[in-house]
């Protein structure tokens, strides 16, 4: 892959726009170097979300069209979960076929991910905007998703998950995941083993994480969520 030059800034500039066919190729792309060694998105998978659910499919394409982000959601009915479901119960093995608006008020983040070399420079904070975006558009309540804990295998033989996450809550440590989703709004409601299958860096962890939407959430809303 070459990335574009860009201005030097830290700031990137990218499009953020919905998905089309002539993306797979660097989506795949994108998440083979994203997750070396775990089975990409296939095309047959986008290809079904994009039947499923377009205005929830997006990448961020730079100068030269090159995908340099993507982020994947689907409407779920929360009822039909448990906190402590996987991200392949969530997604139904990655295939989206539960999407369900007629009943879901929850936006589900099912992936997001830059390209290493262009992180930190705004890419993945204009995915976040463009999908909370999405869910003020469509009325939803809420924008859940499951923050695999990535730097926690780092310091899982000195502490457990969800004391780890309380530090990252309380900004004495940092997750270059969980950290960046703190910082957009997001609050945590559990901490879950198991989330992931293929996830050497986060050893499975995950904190499940949520943005409620002030348009249409209830002080009762706010106030069902857990202190971290
Ligand atoms: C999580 C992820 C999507 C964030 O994307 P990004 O383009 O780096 O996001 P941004 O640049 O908008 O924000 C990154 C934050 O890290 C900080 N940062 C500083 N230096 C950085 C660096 N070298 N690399 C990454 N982030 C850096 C940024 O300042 C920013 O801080 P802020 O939260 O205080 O604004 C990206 O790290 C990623 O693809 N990770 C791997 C996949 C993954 O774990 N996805 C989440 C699944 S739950």
């Amino acid at each position: 892959m070459s990335i574009s030059p860009d201005v030097p800034s830290r700031r990137r500039y990218v499009k953020v726009r919905p998905v089309r066919p002539d993306d797979f190729p660097g989506i795949i792309a994108l998440c083979e170097r994203t997750y070396p060694g775990a089975p990409p998105w296939s095309a047959a998978q986008l290809a079904r979300h994009l039947e499923i659910f377009p205005e929830g499919q997006l990448v961020a394409v730079d100068r030269g069209h090159e995908v340099v982000g993507y982020a994947a959601s689907l409407i779920v009915f929360w009822d039909d979960y448990r906190m402590e479901s996987r991200w392949k119960e969530f997604t139904d093995g990655g295939m989206f076929t539960n999407h369900d608006p007629g009943r879901g008020r929850t936006l589900y983040g099912a992936e997001v991910m830059v390209h290493p070399e262009v992180r930190g420079s705004g890419v993945g904070g204009r995915l976040y905007e463009a999908r909370r975006e999405l869910a003020e558009r469509l009325g939803l309540l809420r924008i859940r998703a499951g923050a695999r804990l990535r730097n926690y295998h780092k310091y899982a033989a000195q502490m457990g998950a969800e004391e780890y996450v309380r530090r990252v809550v309380r900004r004495s440590l940092r997750d270059p995941t969980l950290s960046f989703q703190i910082n957009r709004g997001f609050h945590v409601l559990a901490v879950v083993p198991g989330y992931l299958k293929f996830d050497p860096e986060s050893l499975g962890w995950a904190a499940v994480i949520e943005w409620l939407n002030p348009a249409v959430a209830t002080a009762a809303d706010y106030a069902a969520v857990p202190p971290w």
